[in-house]
């Protein structure tokens, strides 16, 4: 059985029942699907309680993003909990997450946080960060679990608990995926039956880009930009970005670069955004 609560005086006992145990979180926005399974069966077999946060954060929604119609779908979320052993899911009120209101202090990421993602969603990772803060101060975990899906999401959660000294460890879980590639994702039941077919071209770049890890950061983006092209070309899908970065701090990966990279990709389809992405190794110099 999954319990709900909404407060944080009804999570208090589940904390202190767990108090010399190993405690796991998982943060989420609900609309739950395989993806975010994966994470509570990682934390369903790291620890002892597995607590799930349920919170669609307004901090980390722009004012022309898709807050109002984010899926809200609590029943059937709490099936999916119940199905991965999830002991309690904590879905609280914004009152009881932002009680002075807008937040006055807030963590803001830093150079890390305006590429990419940063870039296209302004304010949005100080959101993120801002949330992932309280949260942990209010579940206050020995683990928390993130997926490698937001991988810019991931890299600065650990930046953060390392850069404040916060002490969690932070456990990453590989992307989901459809059969034929697309990463599950919340957002993807706003696509039309074309619009996720046209939405496949991200995944496909990134193995296009993959398959070229042997040849060097330019071939690795050349091969990812030429299916992304061919996507643009129909006018059915608008790229945001393409980029091949270190994930210690997302800058670009120059052509002469050996080593761990991300492949990340962001793209809209209709009125749908969508990101992904692939770690890749990359083994050669950039030679051509
Ligand atoms: P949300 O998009 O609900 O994702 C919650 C967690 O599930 C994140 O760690 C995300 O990376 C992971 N996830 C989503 N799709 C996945 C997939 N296909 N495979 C593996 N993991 C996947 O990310 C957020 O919520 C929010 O920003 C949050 C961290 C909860 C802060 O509000």
């Amino acid at each position: 059985m999954t319990a709900l609560v909404h407060t944080r005086a009804e999570l208090q006992p589940f904390l202190e029942g767990f108090a010399n145990r190993k405690r796991g979180v998982v943060m989420t926005m609900g609309a739950l699907h395989e993806g975010h399974l994966e994470l509570f069966k990682r934390a369903r077999h790291d620890c002892d309680l597995v607590v799930v946060t349920i919170f669609v954060n307004p901090l980390q929604f722009g004012p022309n993003e898709d807050f109002d119609r984010y899926p809200r779908t609590l029943d059937d979320d709490l099936k999916l909990c119940a199905e991965a052993g999830v002991d309690v899911v904590y879905a609280p009120a914004v009152e009881e997450v932002y009680p002075g209101g807008q937040p006055i202090v807030r963590v803001t990421p830093g150079a890390m946080g305006e590429v990419l993602e940063g870039e296209f969603r302004p304010g949005f990772f100080t959101g993120v960060l801002t949330i992932v803060n309280k949260l942990l101060n209010l579940t206050d975990p020995d683990v928390a679990f993130f997926g490698q899906k937001d991988a810019q999401q991931l890299a600065l959660v650990r930046r953060m608990v390392l850069d404040l000294n916060m002490p969690i460890e932070i456990v990453s879980v590989p992307t989901v995926r459809d059969e034929d590639g697309l990463a599950k994702s919340s957002r993807n039941r706003y696509l039309s039956p074309e619009e996720r077919t046209t939405a496949l071209a991200l995944s496909r770049a990134l193995f296009a880009g993959q398959e070229k890890a042997t040849e060097g950061a330019d071939a690795v983006r050349d091969a990812a930009t030429a299916v992304l092209k061919a996507a643009v070309a129909t006018g059915r899908l608008d790229l945001d970005y393409l980029a091949l970065v270190d994930p210690r701090d997302f800058s670009e990966a120059p052509p002469t670069f050996s080593g761990e990279t991300v492949l990340a990709v962001a793209a809209r389809v209709g009125t749908t955004r969508l990101i992904d992405n692939l770690p890749l190794t990359l083994t050669t110099h950039g030679a051509r």
